[in-house]
């Protein structure tokens, strides 16, 4: 069994080992995931997150129990309820669906992990490209190296413009409900040495009207064949107010996150939680027990607020979005 190694993820030749991002940032528990009925439990309770990350855990995962010997008929109903153990993100359905006839399950986890590595440097070196010196960034939920097997979709962009040398200051957003920026994106700043700053959800507006952000980068779960995308909930009001403050706009993925078949965002399923997240997390509760409380994860942004779309193999505009461009760039490994 070949090792996986990532921060989120590793394999230490017996078990596959997965970081708990529900104890970030206070302790860096490794809990067994190694059973794919362990696994879908970590992946819907968020202990193992982020679109590419959870296509790559529940393949390493897979690849596991095929090793340890599992029939053909344990095999395919672990990779049904690993396909379906969260809606929005498609890149956990289409590791899955290559994990289902891979004749190999050990070799094509490597490679859905490798690849999901080369996709990471392909999106940072298109998307570093356009930073400039001296910008101010905004960013919202998690999309590092926890949330990938490389080093991230948005926040790669960012890692790679700062190892570039260009002096850029990034505002994370603490992402309500579960604060996966406040938890996450602040831990992998903060190691990574990258200037940055939290604020609340609710001070963005304020930034982009002070002139203090030149640019907002932010990470996607499903794009649609038309550019529609849906990403963690507040992704779309960050992108209305990017528009009225003439700041440019990006949503940045591989194309394993593109899925033609939704032909524009009202065919991407989106993910609802339990109420009980909003009204409190972990140990505290700041609500009525009993307050009715409505809580969508991700919301769809439409592509006419995208300035353009970071992707793996290129950076797409508005117009290339619209006139169709996503079915013919990743149209061949992708079928509609
Ligand atoms: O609910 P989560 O934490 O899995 O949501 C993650 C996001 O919304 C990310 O922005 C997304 O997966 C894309 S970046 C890896």
């Amino acid at each position: 069994m070949h090792p996986f190694e990532s921060l989120g993820l590793k394999h230490d030749g017996r078990k596959l080992w997965v970081l708990d991002q529900t104890q970030l940032p206070d302790a860096e528990v490794w809990l067994d995931g190694s059973e794919p009925e362990a696994m879908v439990a970590l992946i819907k309770r968020l202990a193992v997150r982020g679109a590419p990350l959870i296509g790559v855990a529940a393949a390493a995962s897979l690849a596991t129990f095929a090793h340890r010997g599992a029939s053909a008929t344990e095999y395919a109903a672990a990779c049904a309820s690993l396909r379906a153990a969260r809606p929005t993100a498609v890149n956990l359905m289409w590791a899955m669906d290559r994990m289902k006839d891979a004749a190999d399950p050990v070799a094509e986890a490597r490679a859905i992990f490798e690849e999901d590595v080369r996709l990471c440097e392909g999106m940072a070196m298109h998307g570093a490209a356009l930073l400039q010196d001296g910008e101010g960034l905004l960013t919202h939920c998690n999309t590092g190296g926890l949330a990938t097997a490389g080093i991230g979709t948005a926040l790669g962009v960012i890692r790679r413009a700062h190892e570039q040398g260009k002096r850029i200051h990034v505002y994370a957003d603490e992402t309500r409900p579960l604060l996966q920026g406040g938890r996450l994106t602040a831990w992998e700043l903060w190691k990574l040495g990258i200037p940055s700053t939290l604020i609340t959800d609710s001070m963005a507006a304020l930034l982009l009207r002070d002139g203090k952000i030149q640019r907002v980068l932010v990470g996607s779960d499903r794009v649609a064949a038309n550019g529609d995308f849906a990403n963690k909930v507040g992704t779309y009001g960050l992108a209305v107010q990017a528009r009225f403050h003439s700041v440019p706009f990006h949503p940045v993925a591989p194309f394993s996150t593109v899925d033609l078949a939704c032909a524009d965002g009202a065919a991407i399923p989106i993910e609802e939680r339990d109420p009980a997240e909003v009204r409190g997390y972990g140990p505290w509760r700041w609500a009525p027990e009993a307050m009715p409380a409505w809580n969508p994860s991700f919301d769809v942004t439409p592509a006419d607020l995208v300035t353009s779309l970071v992707l793996d193999r290129g950076v797409y505009s508005r117009a290339d979005l619209q006139r169709g461009v996503l079915a013919e760039v990743v149209g061949k490994e992708k079928s509609e």
